[in-house]
Order: C-alpha cells, then structure tokens, then sequence
C-alpha cells in the first residue's frame, strides 16, 4: 500500500477501506508516514469529507494507536463531559463535583492544551497545592470514595491524535467534521469512560459556527460513539459570547464557586443542569432529565456540590480553606475598567478576540512551555443585547504587565460592538439545542 494514492483516492472524494485507514494511522504513529503527506491526507478530508464507515474506522483506529486505559476498578457506570472549546469554560470544575455529590462516578483525565485560559488542571491549580499527576491506583480510589477525580493524563494516550491535532492546526484542517469527531471520540474511547455527554459549542468562539453544524456534529459523534459501544449524548451550547462573567483562570475558579454556593451566572448554572442531568440519565441514577435536574437542584441547595468540590481539592493536595474563601486567592495588580464609548446596545462580541485579550494578558499559552498567571484575565459587567450609558463599565481587565495590559485592552474595544440605543439584538440562549 502507498500513502499517495491512498491521497490521490480522497482527493477524488472515494471511500477508504478499513484497512487503508489503518495503514496511515499506523505508518503516521509510526513516522514512516511524513507529514508533508498526512497534511495532504488532512486537507483531502476537509474537502472531501468522509462517510459514517469511514469516520467510526478512524476514530476506534486512532484509539487504539496507544495506551487504553482500564478503569474497571472504578465501581458503577463511569460517565465524563466534554466540551468542544469556548472562552470563559468553568463548567468541569463546578460539574464534576456536583454530580459526583449526586452519586455520578466521574473520573476524567484532563489535558493543559494551549488556548485563551489554561485548560481545567492549570484552572484546579488555583487551589494551592493542588496535584493532578497521580498513580492509577490512587485515581480509582478516589473515585470510589468520593466519586470524582480530575487527573493529568499519563502514558501514550491517543498518539495518533497528538500527532495529527498538531498538524491540523499547522495546516488549517481543524474544522473538519470527520477529524473533530474522530479526535474527541477516539480520546474519550481510550480514556475508558462508559458514558459521555458533550457540550458542543456554536458560535464566534467556537469550531462551529451555526447551531446545524454543531449538530451536525453532536449527532455524528453520538453514532459513533455508540457504534463503539458507549452511551452518549450532546448540549449544543452558545458561545457567541464567553460563557458567565469570568474569563482567566482564578477568576473562573471563583465563578465556578460562587455557582456552587447557588450565586453564580444564569448560563453557567444552565449549562452545569443540562449538562449534568444528562450524566445522570446515563449513569442510571436518574431516569429523566427532568429528575436529573431535580437531584442536582437538592444537592446544590444542601451544600453537599459545594461541599464535595472541598473534598475533590482536598484529596488532590490542594488548599481546601480556599474553597471556603476563593476571595483569598491572588488578585492581578492592576484592575483596569473598560467604559462604553457612547450610549448604545452591545450588539456583538467577538468571543474568539476576548479570548485573546485574556491571552495577552498572560491568562493562556501559545506555546506549551508558557507559563500561565493564574491571577489575570477579565471580568464583563454587560453581555450581548444590554443597554449601555456612556462611560459606563463594560468590563474589568486584570493584568501584572502595562505592556500587555495595553495590548490586551486595544483587542478587547475590538471584540465589542455596539448599537445605537433602543436596537432589539437576537441573543441565543445558553442552552440553544440538545441531542439525546
Ligand atoms: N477538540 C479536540 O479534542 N479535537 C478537535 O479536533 C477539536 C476540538
């Protein structure tokens, strides 16, 4: 077999057997296949798309291109969340304990990945001491007593997909139905969950743009994820603006527990019930959202979500105390509020371009040795379709560095748009569509 015809085959849109697919998967793991050869492949795919056959193919061939993981110590249905990208994303951090609180086994691997903000581990890092590496051992324990672990992946999880991840950004085929499918599903398939839920995000700071495409996608990814044998199900969410106020990692931690103590945004609670009423549905502990919802509600308003995120932080080595009193964290040097030019209507916000700011201002990585400021980022005082009064705050940048402070503000003007006073703006809700 050749790699070029096998590109020269979908280039002219033809279906790839099972094992031609595995014949670039392994050779590309392998390094036999080069990259110059695999981007063509990557771009072939965009174009030419592929069938549901060819897709499944993929995906069960890039999870087994390494390690699996074998998580059968962990007693019940093992279920895990996962979103596809946005700015402001403090949903893991709240979700994981609260349905664990609820009886929900959740034993996710994480990644730090580079982005806006840091991923979920660099976010939990806020919590002083807090340890994602840990033994097998350990995370399966931890899980049967507390139901929930939030770990750093180990060994050689999903090469192909690291690999080819990499290259797809290099090379402008991200957006590819086929390879987002195949990336996050071959993931969650070697990370040993038995139920997933998705959060696909839809909008300017997301993959997909349109609510059909998010769709599109969720219900690809559903079949075959079922296809390989596990329980899954999808939330289309907005993210045409960040999701709650907070954007940057400490200041995410706080939003995310204030959500616990019941006083966090209406669309970060939103999507923590539909995303979590949905995991218990799977787990069996609910037999319908509407009764998912109604244990989750409980067990927020006794505490016992908050409660349980104390105990998560606690068995991983970090500072409980600051659980109880996230004010205590450390705060940026600089507090710069940001005012309306004018009396208007936020009509627009760039979400992809808030990102950056926070990303300027040392909230994210561009490249994997960045170190991250955990104490930066932005906190909205106004959300698309508000009224504004000339001078009035729209957001509060937190920085360390003048410099990037000065950088990061001209990036934030750019990401709002405004609209004369009185102008009725169409605004999404959080939740904009679910695949069950
Ligand atoms: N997240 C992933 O893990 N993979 C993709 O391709 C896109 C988003």
């Amino acid at each position: 077999m050749r790699m070029i015809d096998l590109i020269e085959k979908k280039k002219h849109g033809e279906a790839l057997t099972d094992e031609e697919i595995d014949f670039l998967i392994r050779g590309y793991v392998d390094g036999s296949i080069p990259d110059y050869q695999m981007s063509a492949m990557a771009m072939a795919i965009y174009f030419k798309g592929m069938d549901t056959e060819e897709i499944t193919h993929l995906t069960i061939a890039m999870a087994k291109s390494g390690d699996t993981y074998d998580l059968s110590g962990i007693r019940g249905i093992k279920v895990d969340k996962h979103s596809s990208g946005g700015v402001g994303d403090k949903t893991s951090i709240a979700l994981i304990p609260w349905v664990a609180s609820c009886g929900a086994k959740v034993a996710k691997m994480s990644g730090r990945g580079l982005g806006f903000t840091g991923g979920t581990l660099d976010k939990l890092e806020s919590f002083t001491g807090f340890q994602s590496g840990m033994t097998k051992e350990y995370f399966v324990r931890q899980v049967n007593d507390i139901g929930c672990a939030i770990a750093a992946q180990t060994g050689n999880l999903d090469p192909a997909d690291k690999k080819l991840y990499a290259l797809r950004d290099a090379t402008a085929t991200v957006d590819s139905k086929a390879l987002i499918t195949s990336s996050i599903v071959s993931k969650k398939l070697a990370s040993g969950a038995d139920a997933v839920v998705f959060d696909v995000t839809c909008g300017s700071g997301a993959f997909m743009k349109t609510p059909e495409q998010a769709v599109d996608l969720a219900q690809t990814m559903i079949e075959i994820g079922r296809k390989a044998g596990r329980k899954m199900c999808a939330v289309i969410s907005n993210m045409d603006e960040p999701l709650g106020y907070a954007v940057g990692n400490i200041l995410e931690v706080q939003e995310a527990v204030a959500t616990l103590r019941g006083e966090g945004p209406a669309d970060v609670l939103e999507i923590c019930y539909a995303l979590g009423s949905r995991m218990l549905v799977l787990s069996d502990i609910a037999g319908t959202v509407e009764e998912g919802r109604a244990v989750m509600k409980q067990h927020l308003e006794d505490g016992s979500a908050l409660r349980r995120l104390a105990e998560m932080v606690k068995a991983q080595g970090g500072d409980e105390d600051l659980v109880w009193h996230p004010e205590k964290m450390p705060d940026a040097k600089i507090h710069k509020v940001v005012t309306a030019p004018s009396d208007g209507v936020i009509s627009h916000m760039e979400c992809d371009e808030i990102g950056n700011a926070s990303m300027v201002l040392g909230g994210g990585r561009e490249t994997a040795d960045d170190v991250i400021d955990l104490s930066v980022g932005i906190i909205l005082k106004k959300k698309t379709g508000e009224s504004v009064k000339k001078g009035e705050p729209v957001a509060v940048l937190y920085a360390n560095d003048e410099k990037r402070l000065a950088d990061a503000e001209k990036r934030f003007d750019c990401a709002i748009d405004y609209a004369p006073a009185g102008t009725r703006v169409k605004t999404y809700p959080v939740v904009i569509e679910t695949v069950d």
